[in-house]
């Protein structure tokens, strides 16, 4: 044991592993909410603000870096109020709305369906769409997705070549209605596991573009939701979709109702949680809250496996992060919040996590991509920073569609005020090339630890690694230092006696390529 650490061993078996990790579990989600959209994404073709058809080219560079693999649009609790007919033709004959849920702001509908897609043929990425069960129709949402997806002679498809796009853009990954238990309509989950089955029925398969249907799911505990849309209509899913976000002193409530429902009363009263001004009782609560996904994903995905024992239904985990106090001097409505190494270590747990459970979890969405929540960037006018949460998603990216390996771990606990977490979070995956991929998070804010690793059967001859940590917990970027909290290359693995022996600071991000 170390003077200022403790120690820790670790085994991992590369020539094991059956489960892959799907790409999308570092999916995105970029909602029309404050500025993530407008301003974050899309600043319109006339703006001096470098740009591709309105969409940022400082924005589009960045998120290409960490290879996202696909983004969720247009909400959230604004999916369940869009009109998308209010959002195609002439920018110029958009109809207004007043944007309800976020700020009360005018929304006019100059990113819509083609501006969306646009972005993601830019950033390379896969498009996800959230349908409107709320106060939309089944015609309208049944439309929508042949306006999409359909190749043929058709109202929609004529309407879409009308408007400039002559091919079907073939959209997989659809929501049907977002948080239908709360701000998508208040519903039992009995009444939304029918109204899934309604709208699903008339969102059809076009050709070679057959839809991957994702149900709303659960918040947080609620387990009576997963089963009863297991047991009434997993047979038309392919995924269901858990919202969690990790917070301190949530003032939301839930009343669990006799029949097992729950009543979700949303708080309005801000919480006074600073997403920067904290110290180590709100920096455990954070982690704790972490590990918290831990125990969810483990029960939703239990349930679903009394119902779905092959695993054919994914849990899909479309909403997460961190959600504070929005900085003092902006809009409550808009959510924009700073992002510190707390955060970054928040990412990192969660991340490993869902690496760890990719039997069933093969897509998560981050909340939010731009300027809102636990964002990858944040801009202010043509500036913008990249969030220590960006550097964590940067340094995971080799996890994508890896074998997940299994690792057997001896770890010491992160102990606070009498409660204790685990003191590291790990994953390992195998690349196609045979390269093993780990990513190790140290919570701990005062105790680095000394890792014994084997890797099994061959030790590995090169290893690359870096890391992300800073000396304050509530190290953040910001537009007069941009760079305080950014990786550095990790070069302190040793080999000796058969195994590797490094330490993994206090409050760090570790990734390790081996080959
Ligand atoms: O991400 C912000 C909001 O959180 C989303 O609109 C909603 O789905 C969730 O409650």
């Amino acid at each position: 044991m170390s003077i200022e650490g403790k120690s820790a061993g670790m085994v991992i078996n590369a020539d094991l592993g059956k489960h892959t990790i799907d790409k999308n579990i570092y999916g995105h989600f970029a909602e029309h909410l404050g500025r993530c959209i407008y301003d974050g994404i899309f600043v319109g073709k006339g703006s001096p603000i470098p740009n591709t058809d309105g969409i940022r080219i400082d924005i589009v560079e960045a998120l290409k870096k960490i290879r996202i693999p696909l983004i969720r649009w247009p909400g959230g609790c604004f999916a369940d109020e869009y009109h998308w007919k209010d959002g195609i033709g002439p920018q110029s004959d958009r109809k207004r709305m007043i944007n309800t849920h976020w700020g009360g702001v005018v929304e006019d509908n100059s990113f819509g369906t083609h501006e969306f897609f646009r972005l993601c043929e830019l950033l390379e990425t896969e498009p996800y769409i959230c349908g409107n069960v709320g106060s939309g129709t089944v015609q309208e949402m049944s439309e929508w997705v042949e306006y999409m997806n359909f190749d043929g002679e058709s109202p929609m498809a004529n309407l879409r070549r009308k408007n400039g796009q002559d091919k079907a853009w073939g959209l997989k990954y659809f929501g049907v209605g977002n948080e239908n238990w709360g701000c998508g309509g208040k519903m039992r989950a009995e009444f939304y596991a029918d109204q899934y089955r309604r709208y699903t029925t008339y969102a059809r398969d076009y050709g070679n573009y057959p839809l991957y249907r994702i149900a709303a799911g659960p918040r947080n505990e609620n387990y009576h939701w997963t089963k009863v849309l297991m047991e009434e209509a997993g047979y038309c899913m392919n995924g269901l979709a858990l919202h969690y976000y990790t917070r301190l002193g949530d003032k939301n409530q839930t009343i669990v109702q006799p029949d097992g429902n729950e009543i979700y009363i949303h708080h309005p009263e801000i919480s006074r949680r600073s997403a920067t001004e904290f110290g180590e009782e709100e920096w455990f609560g954070i982690m704790k809250s972490s590990w918290k996904t831990d125990e969810l994903v483990s029960k939703h995905s239990a349930i679903m496996d009394i119902y779905d024992p092959e695993k054919r239904v994914a849990l899909i985990v479309d909403e997460w992060g961190t959600w504070f106090d929005n900085e003092p001097g902006t809009n409550p409505g808009f959510l924009y919040q700073q992002n510190t190494l707390r955060d970054a270590l928040s990412a990192a747990i969660a991340l490993n996590i869902f690496n760890n459970h990719a039997d069933r979890v093969r897509m998560t969405n981050i909340a939010q991509t731009i300027n809102v929540l636990q964002a990858m960037v944040l801009t202010e006018g043509s500036r913008m920073i990249l969030t220590p949460t960006y550097h964590v998603f940067d340094l995971f990216k080799e996890h994508q569609n890896g074998t997940l390996l299994p690792v057997s771990m001896d770890v010491p606990d992160y102990i606070y005020n009498g409660e204790t977490l685990p003191g590291l979070s790990v994953s390992a995956s195998r690349s196609k090339k045979g390269e093993v991929f780990i990513t190790i998070a140290n919570p701990d804010p005062v105790h680095g630890v000394e890792v014994k690793l084997e890797i099994r059967p061959l030790l590995p001859k090169n290893i690359s690694g870096r890391i992300l940590s800073s000396p304050a917990m509530q190290d953040h970027n910001t537009f007069d230092d941009a760079d305080k909290v950014r990786p550095e290359r990790y070069t302190g693995v040793e080999s000796s006696g058969g195994a590797l022996r490094l330490t993994v600071p206090k409050r760090s991000v570790v990734s390790l390529l081996c080959s």
